[in-house]
């Protein structure tokens, strides 16, 4: 089943008084479980697509589903809670709150949606140690590295139990080993949970943890590969680039 549908999207935006066609007609399926790493130069649209499928902004035309659900017919209410139970968003810029600690952090839209104590304890709980955090779970995120405040801000992601995580180049910000630890705890959530989740990131070496690739370039839909057939990230580099001549 296609957990998210895009279907021939086009979106402008204005820039003073010119027009940008940031996406010029893409459409996509994405399975449910599928772990797909969207692709492309900057510019190419790729952070325009994620927040179409987050019901962040609206298409001018097409249509966008997740889960059977037409984004574009829902109001504004309906939106905010559709992303707030449905849909996971992880950032480059981590995005927690100073103040926080990890813990309460990634309870943070438990308690914004009235959840109990105990319930919100308990998942907490139970996120913390699937993200190998339980020792960090007082820190601010001003005592902990990059990569865990990464951590931190993918449990805030999925306490909710979203069906989709939508990440925009969520190791952007990271040196290579905590890109590396984030990566693989994205795999494995995508392998132990089957959540389905769409990447975005400019790396081959993030990309090659995902199933599936899809290449944008000047707002369309240029190529679509399994990152089996690429082998290694290596392969999957110069299949990447050969898209973008
Ligand atoms: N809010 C906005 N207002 C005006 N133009 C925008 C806006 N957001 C994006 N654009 C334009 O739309 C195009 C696609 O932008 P988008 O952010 O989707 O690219 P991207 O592939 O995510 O790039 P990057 O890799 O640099 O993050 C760009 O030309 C950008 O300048
Ligand atoms: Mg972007």
């Amino acid at each position: 089943m296609s957990q998210l549908v895009v279907e021939k999207v086009v979106k402008h935006y204005r820039q003073g008084d010119r027009d940008v066609a940031a996406l010029n007609g893409v459409s996509l399926d994405v399975a449910a479980g599928a772990f797909m790493a969207i692709m492309g130069a900057s510019g190419s649209g790729k952070s325009t697509l994620l927040h179409l499928m987050a019901g962040l902004t609206k298409c001018d035309e097409g249509i966008v589903k997740v889960n059977g659900e037409n984004l574009g017919a829902m109001n504004d209410r309906q939106l905010t809670l559709f992303r707030r139970r449905s849909i996971g968003l992880v950032f480059q810029s981590f995005n927690l709150i100073p103040t926080l600690t990890a813990e309460e952090n990634v309870a943070l839209p438990l308690m914004l949606d009235g959840v109990s104590v105990q319930e919100t304890k308990a998942k907490v709980d139970e996120l913390l140690e699937t993200l190998g955090l339980q020792k960090r779970r007082t820190h601010r995120p001003d005592a902990m590295s990059g990569g865990e405040q990464q951590r931190v801000a993918i449990g805030r992601a999925l306490v909710t139990n979203p069906a989709v995580l939508l990440a925009d180049e969520p190791t952007g910000n990271l040196d290579s080993v905590n890109s590396r630890s984030v990566c693989e705890l994205l795999r494995d959530l995508s392998a132990m949970r089957n959540m389905t989740i769409v990447m975005v990131t400019h790396e081959p070496t993030v990309a090659a943890f995902a199933h599936e690739v899809a290449v944008l370039k000047d707002g369309m839909l240029v190529e679509r590969f399994a990152t089996q057939e690429t082998g290694d990230h290596q392969g999957l580099a110069m299949r990447y680039q050969e898209c973008l001549r």
